[in-house]
């Protein structure tokens, strides 16, 4: 069952019911201001960081779910509605949300009032856009009262929601003839505020919240709007508000147009801070005056819309099958933007006060990101460099205002410094920008302990060799990727283990899957050393690689696929010695993607075994069987009940893993088969199954020893987009961009006879036309660049601002 239905054309997708299975939301802005908003207007804004700048409240787990938001309320006469039906859940006689590129429409339809509320985040501005376009469809003349609404949350989201006794009493507002200024901490000589305003003359307003809604009413039900006016509050502590309202006229088929605003501003050092009580609000009157009327608010949508035009033209495929175009071109690489600007802090899952910015996660991100914006990736790799200790070792987690280190959630993951070569190795194939390796980066983000970027690369490198266990296999410490694979933690309270502060490593533990990431990043690190010729370093490399990999090979090997890991008490982990978590999936990935067995016949193997032991109609679980109880020896894993999230759900993040894996053994049909099993496009039809967006990945769907089977849960952010992009774009398509240029090798289905990919790299376009009439699933057996035969499948380097055409035979 569907929901809605993609626009292709408008680059949308369009949910055509409010009650949707769960809120469907979207992301608004990519800079420094973002906005989250769901197919009803609920949602939240912030700038730059979700728990330190948390511009509007949001209550996360409330019943009724999602009520704040960027609300809109139409009165008329005695019938009270919103475009995006939710708060007042008004029945609409018609409704739609159409999610676009950093925008979002909702329209509604009542007695004959159209209402379309459309939201973005301009270009290079620091605040959320919000018109309202009323029409008037009937044939009479109307009368209406609109009201916008917000409730301003205090700025350090975790204080607004805890520390009550002091918030209750700080509460401050401005008011000016259109617009509404939050100015709470102000007074401490902060240099912050926000700004809710209107281009449109304000008929009345309100700043506390309890005149607005009534102390018992609620956004459900505001006593202002059902009374049609305002009461002209103003907000002295408890909760300041932002609400106006504008009395509207409408002539038969009369349009008008209101734009109310959510801006954020920031006073640098010298022009702030006249007066305590009175904010300078000259850069406040500079963005009303921005979007003053209409044709610039329009302006404003148009730059948005070429911004994404440009940032998409850089990977862009036509081959005929409509959703994997769809996927390609526009919502993978979508979903790779939100994640590289979230990480994994702010979704309708993650309440934007936990997580900031994590290592291996940002890392990962980055993989899916660095052809959209390489610039941004440079920065990204070298405020996460920043946050590594001089071990090698990293903070498991910073947050983005501050790009400091998390204390509270530590270090002591295994596979964490890894992830920052995969990272670099990434920017550097993509950009060839080798000065990065010589940039000064501190440790700890302490300027006195700079290093270059390769000196940490390096040291991460080295951790691994310095951190193994008695095996030869990496020492897993507190978690790898698996983070509840908690093999040297002994706590008695599962759900703690991630937070558990004691020793972070345990003596003995080791893992397979890191032993696997270790032999493929560790070989993009000693090509690095070779290009910077470093050949001893390189050597001494391999040597390490080559002994990680003989041990993954022995010990790491269970006869029929690759161990997970080693306990702390020597045990193996993923095996079928084991009752219950016999096979994992992450070492099958990881090993087999990292080349380890594919001559021995290991690898090949090992995804049989995955194929016949893991794999479901809705994708590839994480292990068989699930724990059926929580054992100390293992951690959080087995504190999940059988099929959710680490204990056997589908991880989405690692099935991509699986299907590169098949791709190395040439396996096209069979990677597609895998791809397709999660990919969003083509699980629309089980909407209802499956409960989330089916426009993005979600990180988990429930296994097969779930009640839930098949029902997806955190939607939005996943290394999973990251990914699946690398996956489809470079190991199926098989467009690879190395240290020497664009490398071809297409593993896809048989039954697909054809593609185009259209791929911008170091400033050339090339076009790249692949032919499968020979309907195989792998093998070139030409390739030409402007007419002329290539020898080998690496396209040379193109001049900067050329386009090269390039055919390519497969056979
Ligand atoms: C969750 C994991 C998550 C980890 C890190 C665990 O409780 O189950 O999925 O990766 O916390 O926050
Ligand atoms: C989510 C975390 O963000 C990610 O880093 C981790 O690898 C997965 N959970 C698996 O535990």
């Amino acid at each position: 069952m569907r929901f809605g239905h993609f626009d292709d054309a408008r680059r949308e997708y369009v949910i055509t019911t409010p009650q949707t299975p769960l809120p469907w939301i979207n992301y608004l802005g990519s800079e420094d201001f973002f906005s989250l908003v769901s197919n009803t207007a609920g949602g939240y804004s912030f700038y730059r960081d979700a728990r330190l700048r948390r511009l509007t409240r949001y209550r996360y787990n409330s019943s009724p779910l999602d009520m704040d938001g960027h609300h809109i309320y139409i009165k008329d006469g005695g019938t009270v509605w919103n475009p995006g039906w939710q708060p007042t859940k008004t029945p609409l006689d018609r409704y739609s949300c159409r999610h676009g590129l950093g925008y979002t429409i909702l329209e509604g339809e009542k007695d004959g009032i159209c209402a379309a509320q459309e939201l973005f985040v301009p270009k290079g501005d620091a605040c959320e856009l919000d018109r309202l376009t009323l029409t008037n469809c009937s044939d009479r003349p109307r009368e209406l009262d609109v009201f916008s609404y917000v409730e301003f949350c205090l700025w350090d989201a975790v204080d607004d929601s805890t520390n009550f006794q002091r918030n209750f009493s700080t509460g401050e507002v401005e008011v000016e003839p259109c617009a509404i200024y939050h100015k709470t901490e102000y007074r401490e000589r902060r240099d912050h505020y926000a700004v809710f305003w209107s281009n449109t003359p304000v008929t009345s307003f309100d700043t506390a919240r309890d005149a607005f809604c009534g102390v018992y009413g609620g956004p459900a039900d505001p006593q202002a709007v059902r009374a049609g006016h305002c009461s002209g509050s103003i907000a002295h502590g408890w909760a300041p508000v932002g609400a106006l309202h504008i009395h509207v006229t409408l002539a038969p088929g009369e349009e008008k147009k209101i734009l109310f605003g959510l801006g954020y501003i920031e006073n640098p050092q010298e022009e702030k801070f006249t007066d305590p009580g009175v904010i300078n609000k000259t850069r406040a009157h500079a963005m009303m005056a921005r979007y003053a009327d209409d044709a610039q608010v329009d302006a404003a949508r148009a730059a948005l819309a070429d911004h994404w035009e440009s940032l998409l033209s850089g990977y862009q495929l036509q081959s005929g099958e409509e959703k994997l175009d769809r996927m390609v071109n526009l919502w993978h690489q979508y979903q790779c933007m939100v994640t590289f600007n979230m990480s994994r802090s702010a979704s309708y899952y993650e309440s934007g006060t936990g997580r900031g910015m994590g290592f291996r996660d940002s890392c990962q991100d980055l993989l899916g990101f660095v052809h959209i914006v390489p610039a941004r990736a440079r920065e990204r790799i070298l405020d996460i460099a920043a946050t590594q200790f001089e071990d090698g070792s990293a903070y498991h987690q910073y947050q983005p205002l501050t790009k400091k280190g998390n204390r509270d959630v530590g270090t002591g993951f295994n596979d964490d410094p890894l992830w920052l070569i995969a990272a670099t190795a990434a920017y550097l194939r993509e950009t060839g920008d080798w000065p990065i390796l010589e940039e000064q980066v501190p440790f700890e983000n302490d300027e006195r302990k700079a290093q270059p970027l390769m000196e940490h690369l390096r040291r991460s490198f080295r951790f691994t060799c310095t951190h193994l266990g008695p095996h030869g296999l990496p020492l897993i410490g507190r978690a790898d990727w698996n983070d509840c694979l908690n093999l040297n933690c002994f706590s008695e309270h599962p759900g703690e283990s991630f937070q558990i502060t004691g020793p972070s490593e345990g003596p003995v533990a080791e893992s397979v899957f890191i032993a696997g990431m270790f032999v493929k990043y560790g070989r993009e690190y000693a090509e690095l050393c070779d290009r910077l010729q470093l050949a001893d370093e390189a050597a001494a490399a391999r040597r390490s690689i080559d002994a990680v990999e003989q041990a993954a090979l022995t010990a790491g090997w269970d006869g029929a696929w690759f161990r997970r890991a080693y306990d702390a008490f020597g045990n193996p982990v993923g095996s079928r010695e084991c009752t219950e978590g016999q096979i994992f999936i992450e070492p099958q990935g990881m090993c087999v993607m990292a080349g380890i067995g594919r001559e021995t016949g290991q690898a090949a193997q090992a995804l049989r075994s995955v194929e016949e032991r893991l794999d479901t109609p809705y994708g590839v679980v994480l292990h068989q069987p699930a724990y059926t109880s929580y054992q100390l020896n293992l951690g959080e894993i087995s504190s999940y009940p059988p099929g959710y999230k680490e204990n056997a759900g589908i991880f989405c993040h690692n099935n991509p893993w699986i299907s590169c894996a098949e791709t190395m053994l040439g396996h096209g049909d069979r990677a597609f088969e895998v791809y397709r099993k999660t990919c969003p496009a083509y699980i629309e039809d089980i909407s209802e199954i499956h409960r989330t967006e089916p426009y993005v990945y979600s990180q988990m769907v429930a296994g097969r020893d779930a009640p839930t089977f098949g029902e997806a849960k955190n939607s939005w952010l996943t290394g999973t987009a990251a990914w699946t992009f690398v996956n489809v774009s470079q190991y199926i398509l098989g467009i690879q961009p190395t240290l020497d240029g664009l490398r071809i090798d297409p593993c896809i289905p048989h039954t697909l006879t054809g593609y185009t990919v259209t791929r911008r790299y170091r400033g050339a376009v090339y076009h790249i036309a692949v032919d499968n009439t020979a309907a195989v699933q792998h093998g070139v057996q030409s390739i030409t660049v402007d007419g002329k035969a290539l020898a080998g499948n690496v396209l040379p380097l193109a001049a900067a601002g050329t386009t090269v055409q390039v055919q390519v035979t497969m056979g």
